[in-house]
């Protein structure tokens, strides 16, 4: 197992550790000099490192998507921990353990594979169960399915981002689905099944995330009307009407045509598939953009172009209800005060900057910190509402097997009986 991972990371330490190479550039200082600039990354995050000197020998040492051992010192650069190279060498793959390198769904894929195949097995319409069939039977696709990412960078974009987000519209679209009375939970269903299934190819997910040529080409839209068309050609009593529904729902399910649909929804179980798809993607992009930011201080996350914001980080802003000893104020969120320290700009100038704290950012989360949007809406109160003492102490279902989460501290504290917060 690989260590310190980019979130143990501490500023103002000399580190050794491998990491994978997520991007690598040759630039030039000011003096003619050049120097490289990487994006290396592990499966908890991403650190910015520069390596200044000395890098005649290690401009080919090595690529991106290379491993590599780098020993350097974490400096803070613009309120991120960035890392100045003293050594770096690439490592043969028999060196590393490849789940440390690749984020990855907290959900055991196995499992969630069973859930999906309980729902396809659900589906009353015998037509639309046989082509669901058809596609999950497939053993590349149900390989596939498995470990693809949802996204290269966008949202769900972990090993077996896409089943975890398809598992979430499902729950999703079982519940509007009994809302509105006009919907046909199999065609619902079918098109969330498969709306993202041409991702299998889309993307390469081997190593780093990537477009495949195909993915670039085509597009997983695309590849997933093909799909389907390859597996309806199979079954040959599939009512030509039904196929272009289903299709209809793949088309259209980016919602608008500069969004790369070809078509616009146009039916409603089409409209509900675009408007669900939409809310669980950026659900988790927001989720995904607080536990990964990098911003050492401040309440915000830095500008998300994919969300067109920044985010609130509420766990260093929501200080009045922490416990007495946790609390921080938002000016520092949890940080201690800095101290100065000088750091080298890529044109050779020094520039004084604050040390960050010995410990550890405060949104930083563990690698096995769970997402918190999974909690399901309605199932707990907020912390700061009156609640009722129970007899009992509370096992709440949100944080049963999610003993490490942040709010499930909070909810925990805030289930608690009333003298037994007192103590
Ligand atoms: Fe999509
Ligand atoms: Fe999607």
């Amino acid at each position: 197992m690989k260590s310190p991972y980019v979130s143990e990371l501490e500023p103002n330490r000399v580190i050794t550790s491998s990491f994978l190479v997520h991007s690598k550039e040759i630039r030039q200082k000011k003096s003619g000099e050049l120097y490289l600039s990487l994006m290396l990354g592990d499966r908890t995050g991403e650190l910015d490192a520069k390596m200044w000197d000395n890098v005649t020998e290690s401009l080919d040492a090595f690529d991106r998507d290379d491993f590599v051992k780098i020993k350097g010192l974490v400096q803070v650069f613009h309120n991120r921990p960035q890392l100045t190279v003293h050594k770096v060498r690439r490592m043969d793959d028999s060196e590393i353990d490849f789940a440390d390198y690749f984020p990855s769904s907290k959900r055991d894929p196995e499992e969630m594979w069973a859930e999906l195949r309980g729902l396809v097995a659900g589906v009353s319409s015998v037509h639309l169960r046989s082509l669901l069939e058809a596609l999950f039977d497939d053993p590349d696709i149900a390989q596939r399915f498995r470990r693809a990412p949802a996204a290269k960078s966008i949202h769900h974009a972990f090993l077996g981002g896409l089943i975890e987000h398809v598992l979430s519209l499902c729950a999703l679209a079982r519940l509007v689905a009994g809302h509105y009375k006009n919907i046909d939970p199999d065609l619902l269903l079918t098109g969330v099944l498969l709306h993202d299934i041409g991702k299998i190819y889309e993307l390469n997910y081997e190593r780093g995330f990537s477009y495949s040529n195909d993915g670039q080409l085509l597009g997983h839209i695309t590849i997933a009307v093909r799909m389907v068309g390859d597996k309806i050609r199979a079954l040959p009593d599939f009512p030509p009407p039904l196929r272009v529904l289903v299709e209809h729902m793949i088309l259209s399910h980016h919602g608008h045509l500069e969004f790369g649909s070809p078509k616009v929804p146009q039916f409603p179980e089409a409209l509900l598939l675009h408007y669900l798809d939409d809310l669980d993607s950026k659900m988790e992009c927001m989720r995904a953009l607080v536990e990964h930011d990098r911003q050492l201080e401040g309440c915000f996350t830095s500008y998300s172009s994919a969300l067109e914001r920044t985010a609130l980080k509420m766990d260093r802003y929501r200080t009045w209800d922490r416990p007495p000893g946790l609390s921080a104020s938002p000016e520092t969120n949890g940080a201690a005060s800095p101290s100065p320290q000088a750091l080298t700009t890529p044109n050779g100038a020094a520039l004084d900057l604050p040390a960050a704290p010995p410990a550890q950012p405060a949104a930083a989360s563990t690698p096995n910190a769970p997402p918190t949007h999974r909690a399901p809406a309605g199932t707990a109160p907020a912390p700061h509402a009156p609640v009722a003492a129970p007899q009992a102490p509370v096992q709440h279902p949100l944080f049963a097997s999610k003993p490490d989460s942040i709010f499930a501290d909070k909810l925990r504290q805030a289930l608690k009986p009333a003298a037994e917060q007192e103590g």
